[in-house]
């Protein structure tokens, strides 16, 4: 088990590239099973969240390869077992979106029901409810999900709406799952996030017919069948604003190359508004600080508010503001494990119910940490730049779920962590 040993302060200063987005490339490596054939990703991450979802579907029938230039050859001409395994699925929740495509390319589908998760409770009912909506039929055996349309699915009008607002892998699911289905879908209250928007955008390519993509309304005409595809998928704003966290919090300047500032515009205004520039640069854009934190109050939403993929890395930031800053998560409300991690580290952080009161300290101080999952544990790396001392951080292989190797991007712009084994 890798830990890191992060030695602070520093302050970053040069220029890092961005990968592709992970979170893009899930959906899209799922969608390559709605037809027989190879296709070709480009700028997949190498990432073990990726690796896993690549046996997953190698375990359908695929075989999934890299060439040397990193290109992801998924080739799905057989499908001969439609299950997601409980070992696989159990070690990544996303594989839950192999269910709508395995349902349309194949009428039936068995997939692993996604177990407990560190940032909260995530029920998977609107997947099925959207799913049962186009004609499947859908019951639980033994920890299974197993949906079934013999005779093909149909079109229908869905809302994807839920309780913390619309689901990103649940309109994932149903929307690659209504591609293939008789007459027109409209799913309502879709998920509008960037990474959807590129699934839709790769599903066309495909020959699906997808109108509305990027609004909350999503109209599919479907098609008898669809084509394998040539794709590359978007950068990765998650990544992105965590190495505009990085600048930040270190009082560094970061030139980032390949991030596309039209996705984060929600995370640049509260950069903005905590003293941060951002300026837009050929390819990318420039992060700095040279002023004092100031304090702001943030609100996660469902794209394009404020993502809760990056509450944690502001947390860590705001930590260190002048003055009092509240932090409410609406779309994990238990998406704190960070919280007692950041105060160990001379934070000072008060949880009550789904909100976080953030009191501005001078300084932090290097500790032990325990990462408990991927972007609480980016969190803990961006304090251990800015803290006094030496940060260790345990369980590492929650971040390299989602950040490749970060350790060897961040050293050659002024960080100092050394990965050790234990
Ligand atoms: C995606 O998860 C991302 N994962 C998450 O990123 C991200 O935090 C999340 O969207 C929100 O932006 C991937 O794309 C692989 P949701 P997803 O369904 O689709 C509730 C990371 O760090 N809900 O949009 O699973 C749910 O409990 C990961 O990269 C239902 O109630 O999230 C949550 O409160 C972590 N019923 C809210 O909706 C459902 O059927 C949003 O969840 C589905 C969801």
């Amino acid at each position: 088990m890798d830990i890191f040993r992060i030695e602070g302060p520093v302050r970053l200063s040069g220029s890092v590239k961005i990968n592709g987005s992970k979170n893009a490339s899930l959906p899209i490596m799922a969608a390559t099973i709605l037809t027989a054939g190879k296709s070709v990703l480009k700028a997949v991450p190498h990432l073990s969240d990726i690796s896993v979802f690549g046996q997953l579907l190698d375990r359908l029938g695929c075989q999934v390869t890299r060439s040397h230039s990193g290109d992801l050859y998924i080739d799905s001409t057989t499908i001969d077992n439609p299950r997601g395994e409980y070992e696989i699925v159990r070690k990544m929740r996303a594989s839950i979106c192999i269910l709508g495509p395995l349902l349309a390319r194949c009428g039936r589908a068995e997939v692993s029901m996604p177990g407990g998760c560190a940032i909260g409770d995530r029920p998977i009912d609107l997947h099925l409810r959207g799913l049962q909506e186009l004609g499947a039929k859908i019951r639980l055996k033994s920890g299974y999900i197993i949906a079934e349309a013999p005779h093909g699915l149909t079109g229908k009008d869905v809302f994807m709406g839920g309780p913390f607002g619309s689901t990103v892998l649940g309109t994932a699911n149903v929307l690659m799952a209504a591609t293939m289905a008789k007459g027109r879908t409209v799913i309502e209250s879709a998920a509008c996030e960037p990474e959807i928007a590129d699934l839709a955008n790769c599903l066309n390519k495909m020959g699906a017919k997808i109108t509305g993509i990027g609004s909350a309304r999503l109209i599919v005409e479907g098609v008898r069948q669809l084509r394998p595809v040539e794709y590359q998928v978007i950068p990765d704003r998650i990544e992105a604003g965590t190495f505009m966290v990085a600048a930040a919090i270190t009082a560094g300047e970061l030139k980032l190359l390949n991030c596309r500032l039209d996705d984060m515009m929600a995370v640049v205004d509260r950069l903005r508004n905590i003293g941060v520039t951002v300026d837009a640069a050929n390819d990318g854009c420039v992060v700095g600080r040279n002023g004092p934190i100031k304090s702001a109050d943030i609100t996660t939403e469902p794209y394009p508010g404020f993502p809760t993929d990056l509450q944690a890395q502001f947390m860590a930031l705001l930590s260190l503001a002048q003055g009092d800053s509240v932090i409410i998560e609406k779309v994990f409300p238990d998406r704190f494990m960070h919280v007692a991690e950041l105060n160990r580290m001379a934070a000072d952080l008060r949880k009550e119910g789904a909100t976080v009161i953030v009191a501005g300290v001078k300084k932090l101080v290097g500790a032990p940490v325990m990462a408990s999952d991927l972007r609480a544990s980016a969190a803990l790396v961006l304090a251990g730049l800015a803290a006094d001392g030496t940060t260790v951080v345990n369980r590492v292989y929650h971040i390299d779920r989602g950040y490749e190797r970060i350790e060897e991007r961040l050293n050659p712009v002024g960080a100092k962590i050394s990965r050790e084994s234990i």
